[in-house]
């Protein structure tokens, strides 16, 4: 398995490790989170109060260093004692959710400054980590929102990141949703999803039979990973815009220097 994602100055995880915790996920794709495999529905009240206070104590606030400084959000930074510290004493699965990915940023971006995209219509954020795209999706006006991801920790932490932007949080769901029945979306997001060359094959199946099937649009944002930019999914894109990434980002993702919202169309 080949992940690219560049962890670099976040100085937790090693590359090599990313795509093998990913796998062991996607093969049982359960939630361990008390509200179980559906879709959940709520305030964020019924968060598990152990895990809001670590989620509290070993994030930061900010809306600095990427490209919606209107989104405030939850993450690893480097005033975080784990930013510093060895990968193996962070206690649960890797944090992807506690970084915000440039592919996540173009796309979140791109529907703020693009409400109409959105606007009334039902959006599945699928790979929402810390959930920024979904929160982008409902600031500009988005009926119906499902923020997917098959870490239950980033469930925890979209909800943390909902109201933090006083939003009330939409459902999120922690199963695979690829080895669902599939539902009708008017838009599908991705941000920075093309990373690892198994999952890539897979999004680009079901992505495939979503248009097919309920002429969903699929809007995929991505800063030229190699199993995205090398991938037979490339021949079905075409371009809607492309962003420079605010310094504190590149820093963080290898030199890459922009990130593209790309329209899929089989
Ligand atoms: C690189 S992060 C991107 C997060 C966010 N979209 C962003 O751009 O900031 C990838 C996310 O996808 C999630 N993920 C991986 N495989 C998945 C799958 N099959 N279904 C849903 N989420 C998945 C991971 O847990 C992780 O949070």
């Amino acid at each position: 398995m080949a992940s690219s994602l560049g962890w670099r100055s976040f100085a937790l995880f090693h590359v090599n490790h990313c795509g093998v915790f990913l796998k062991a996920v996607r093969s049982n794709g359960l939630s361990l989170f008390p509200w179980g495999h559906s879709p959940w529905r709520g305030t964020g009240s019924f968060l598990d109060p152990e895990m809001k206070a670590f989620l509290e104590e070993n994030t930061e606030v900010t809306s600095s260093g990427s490209l919606t400084p209107e989104i405030q959000l939850r993450l690893l930074t480097p005033r975080c004692k784990f930013w510093w510290q060895k990968a193996d004493l962070w206690p649960y699965s890797e944090p992807y959710w506690a970084i915000y990915w440039p592919g996540g940023q173009a796309l979140s971006r791109y529907l703020l400054d693009n409400p109409d995209v959105v606007k009334g219509k039902s959006v599945l954020d699928l790979g929402s980590g810390c959930g920024a795209t979904a929160i982008a999706a409902k600031m500009s006006g988005a009926s119906r929102i499902l923020a997917n991801d098959i870490d239950p920790i980033a469930g925890m932490a979209i909800i943390l990141n909902c109201e933090l932007n006083q939003l009330n949080p939409f459902p999120i769901l922690t199963k695979n949703i690829l080895d669902l029945e599939q539902e009708k979306w008017d838009l599908v997001v991705l941000g920075d999803m093309f990373y690892d060359e198994d999952l890539a094959d897979s999004l680009h199946q079901w992505l495939k039979n979503c248009f097919w099937t309920h002429r969903t649009q699929v809007l995929i944002g991505d800063p030229g990973r190699p199993q995205f930019s090398g991938h037979s999914i490339q021949h079905q894109l075409h371009k809607v815009v492309e962003y420079s990434l605010p310094e504190p980002t590149r820093r963080e993702n290898n030199g890459l220097t922009t990130s593209t919202v790309w329209d899929f169309q089989p």
